[in-house]
């Protein structure tokens, strides 16, 4: 029942996905991920940052999904940048994870210092196989710009903070416009925003909750989204979005609610580049 977007490189991926931010033991992480497989979810998204590869590794293996109709996340984090240590921490990472590739590859946070190696090392990495697709995450209007005067080709994903408190909506137009997908983190900004009283009002409306009313905002919104969470009863009900639909009026009262709050950190800024195209 979830829909599968097509990527700019031919793949294709499922538009939701499983979180795996904050998850670090290995019996959390075994349950939530048998929970999440067996309700629905083929995405699971991890990271370096996370510390938690081994353990998804260890649970993926145990729990033996079949490899094929996973799509599995990993990304770079900031200390790995640069073009060779990229790669050897890639190859770490899969090691970690007992798979011989991902279904994506991303830059986790923009940084200065070899912004245009790390890419490269992701290029690279997709050609020897290593991973499917190669994108970003948390990269602004401007760290795309600054990427294409160098990459031989573009990233298929840029995967953002996004809750309504944060719609992002200029820069989800100016990827799709640029055949990148969006891929909302935090999609219910961490929680914070499940007691807010005009989702609540239309929750009641809908008989669902107000998780549930945000995750179908994301997928009306036309973007993919990661929620996490490591309760059975809300893993399955996050994926129980494909009954219903909010009407236009609704989805322009959600993106009303946006007023820039952050759950996670701010991507570096503008300044930061010595931009000299
Ligand atoms: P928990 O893991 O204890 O269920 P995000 O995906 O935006 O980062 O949000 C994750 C946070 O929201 C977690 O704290 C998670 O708590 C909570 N959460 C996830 N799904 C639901 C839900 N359906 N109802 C209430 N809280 C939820």
């Amino acid at each position: 029942k979830v829909p599968q977007l097509k990527l700019a490189d031919g793949q294709t991926m499922p538009q939701e996905g499983f979180g795996l931010y904050k998850i670090t033991d290995q019996s959390t992480i075994t349950s939530a991920i048998r929970y999440a497989y067996d309700a629905g979810y083929r995405l699971f998204d991890t990271a370096q940052l996370y510390k938690n590869e081994a353990e998804v590794g260890k649970a993926l293996q145990e729990l033996n999904l079949p490899r094929k109709e996973l799509f599995i996340t990993t990304k770079v984090s900031e200390p790995n940048q640069g073009f060779k240590q990229t790669i050897s921490a890639v190859k770490e990472s899969l090691h970690k994870l007992r798979l011989d590739y991902v279904n994506l590859l991303l830059i986790h946070w923009p940084i200065e210092r070899a912004f245009f190696d790390t890419w490269a090392a992701l290029e690279e990495l997709k050609k020897q196989g290593l991973t499917r697709s190669i994108g970003v995450s948390n990269y602004q209007m401007i760290h795309l710009q600054y990427l294409a005067t160098q990459a031989h080709e573009m990233p298929v994903i840029n995967q953002i903070e996004r809750h309504p408190r944060l719609n992002q909506q200029p820069l989800v137009e100016y990827d799709r416009k640029h055949n990148i997908v969006t891929q909302a983190w935090s999609p219910l900004g961490r929680g914070t925003i499940l007691d807010n009283p005009t989702l609540q009002k239309i929750a009641t409306h809908h008989n669902k909750s107000t998780a549930q009313i945000v995750l179908r905002w994301h997928l009306q919104s036309g973007v993919a989204f990661i929620p996490k969470s490591i309760h059975q009863l809300r893993i399955k009900q996050n994926l129980d979005i494909y009954d219903f639909k909010l009407s236009d009026d609704e989805m322009t009262t959600i993106n009303k609610l946006n007023n820039f709050t952050r759950v996670g950190k701010e991507p570096s800024l503008v300044y930061e580049y010595n931009l000299k195209y």
